[in-house]
């Protein structure tokens, strides 16, 4: 009798093992697409990923936009092998690649998308605007737009000072590769044209960031013929509009194009990383914004894959790479780490907040390391994910879970 019911609770402790598995696998496989050319935008613990190109083996035939929108919450631990992405409606939601974008608004709460590319001819407007408080886009109206051409392949860098983004060169059907400075008051939703005078050559795919003294940086990119040097950075002074140009030294990265650029943690150095044509073990560079010296720092941990045409923000002392060209999803997470606390630098698989006081999150301490690998792939129905082909390699493996169980059962009652 006691054995009897011992039987049917470990009959029913499986199942219900197996349901569990099943669930949470699903639950995890909300995974977005690998994707190129997206924007990333970070707002009030939220990095925003909209869009990009989705990656096909032909890169001639690859022009689709992924019309996908989702975030990533920062405001807690997390560990990029097991990240939790949090899908938003993408009914309103521009179809772009190739766009910029930048945090601005009233509130510091409004995602503005710029420009970029689209598959959808209902869907062409300049810019359109999120605001994260509401969850609502809008097309927003702007004064003085008269010859503000639609750009691509440029970057977005707003001053909070005065919440107006800088969109400089890109490439536009107008204008070709260009070199001309529109600036997109993003408070009083009014556009400006920045000084031309002394403007770096025509460029597209460079790399940009504002510095502590409200000069924006530019260095490096493509001019549609080659890569750009970058012992030369251009700065624009976005209060008196004006261009200056530098000679950097030190240890000059070669030339180069589709990398990020980000101001890191400490507010001095300008650490690049990625790049097309660019070896992993040649892939980051830092420049100091005091000495105007390139140097290749010392990091620790696991050298990722090189990778161009993805995004870098900075999120409390963490760079954080998303997506783009160079890795292999089974193989290395889509967000990329790089710890930069007190300068000592990591690549590191764990997140962790500033104002964050818990013990880091065990990773493959809690479950072996078989289940990590079964529940990457896909099998939700969800509107927004996608099935993949490794969609199969979960059912294979509940399979062979079943059958496993089967087997067990059997030998239990006979
Ligand atoms: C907007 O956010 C930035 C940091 O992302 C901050 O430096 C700036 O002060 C904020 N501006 C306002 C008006 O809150
Ligand atoms: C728009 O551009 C055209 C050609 O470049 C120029 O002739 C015209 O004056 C411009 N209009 C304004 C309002 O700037
Ligand atoms: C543009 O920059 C030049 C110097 O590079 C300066 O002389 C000129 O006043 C600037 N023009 C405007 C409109 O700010
Ligand atoms: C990297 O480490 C070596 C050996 O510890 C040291 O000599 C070098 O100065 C370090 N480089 C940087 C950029 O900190
Ligand atoms: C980041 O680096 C700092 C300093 O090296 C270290 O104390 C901290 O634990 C690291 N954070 C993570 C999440 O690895
Ligand atoms: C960190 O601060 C954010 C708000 O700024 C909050 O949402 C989050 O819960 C905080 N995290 C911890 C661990 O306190
Ligand atoms: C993955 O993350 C979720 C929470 O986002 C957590 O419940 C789960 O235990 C994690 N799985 C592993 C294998 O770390
Ligand atoms: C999945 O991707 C294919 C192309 O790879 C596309 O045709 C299809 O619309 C996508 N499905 C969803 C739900 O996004």
């Amino acid at each position: 009798m006691l054995i009897r019911s011992l039987k049917w609770f470990l009959l029913w402790w499986m199942i219900l093992q197996i349901i569990f598995e099943v669930v949470k696998s699903q639950v995890k496989s909300l995974q977005p697409q690998e994707r190129i050319s997206h924007t990333a935008t970070y707002i009030n613990n939220k990095l925003y990923i909209l869009g990009g190109e989705s990656i096909t083996t032909n890169p001639t035939t690859n022009e689709i936009a992924l019309k996908e929108f989702f975030y990533l919450d920062c405001s807690k631990s997390f560990d990029t092998t097991n990240l939790s992405w949090e899908f938003l409606s993408n009914i309103q939601v521009p179809t772009r690649w190739s766009a910029a974008s930048a945090k601005g608004g009233i509130n510091n709460d409004t995602i503005f998308i710029y420009g970029g590319f689209s598959n959808d001819e209902n869907d062409l407007n300049l810019v359109y605007t999120y605001n994260t408080k509401s969850d609502t886009w809008i097309i927003p109206k702007i004064l003085n737009n008269f010859n503000i051409t639609s750009k691509k392949n440029l970057e977005a860098i707003i001053n909070y000072n005065d919440g107006k983004i800088y969109l400089f060169g890109g490439t536009s059907d107008e204008l070709g590769i260009s070199n001309d400075m529109v600036i997109l008051d993003t408070i009083n939703l009014v556009y400006n044209i920045g000084n031309l005078t002394n403007a770096p050559t025509p460029r597209f795919y460079y790399g940009a960031t504002l510095l502590p003294n409200q000069n924006i940086i530019y260095f490096g990119g493509n001019d549609g013929k080659e890569a750009l040097d970058l012992d030369v950075v251009y700065l624009y002074d976005t209060i008196n509009n004006i261009w200056n140009t530098n000679k950097v030294t030190g240890l000059i990265p070669s030339k180069r194009y589709l990398f990020s650029t980000v101001l890191g943690s400490d507010g001095r150095g300008i650490i690049i990383f990625g790049g097309f044509n660019v070896v992993n073990t040649d892939s980051l560079y830092i420049l100091d914004t005091i000495n105007l010296e390139w140097y290749v720092p010392n990091i620790t941990g696991q050298l990722p894959a090189n990778r161009y045409n993805h995004k870098a923000n900075v999120i409390g002392n963490f760079m954080v790479v998303s997506f783009g060209y160079g890795y292999q999803q089974e193989k290395e997470s889509d967000i990329l780490l790089l710890n930069m606390t007190n300068e000592k630098y990591e690549w590191s698989i764990v997140f962790k907040p500033l104002n964050d006081t818990l013990p880091l999150p065990s990773t493959s301490i809690s479950s072996p390391p078989t289940m990590t690998q079964t529940s990457s792939p896909t099998i939700s129905s969800e509107p927004q994910s996608n099935i993949s082909s490794t969609t199969i390699k979960p059912i294979i493996i509940a399979g062979v879970l079943v059958g496993i169980l089967f087997i067990i059962l059997g030998y239990l009652f006979l």
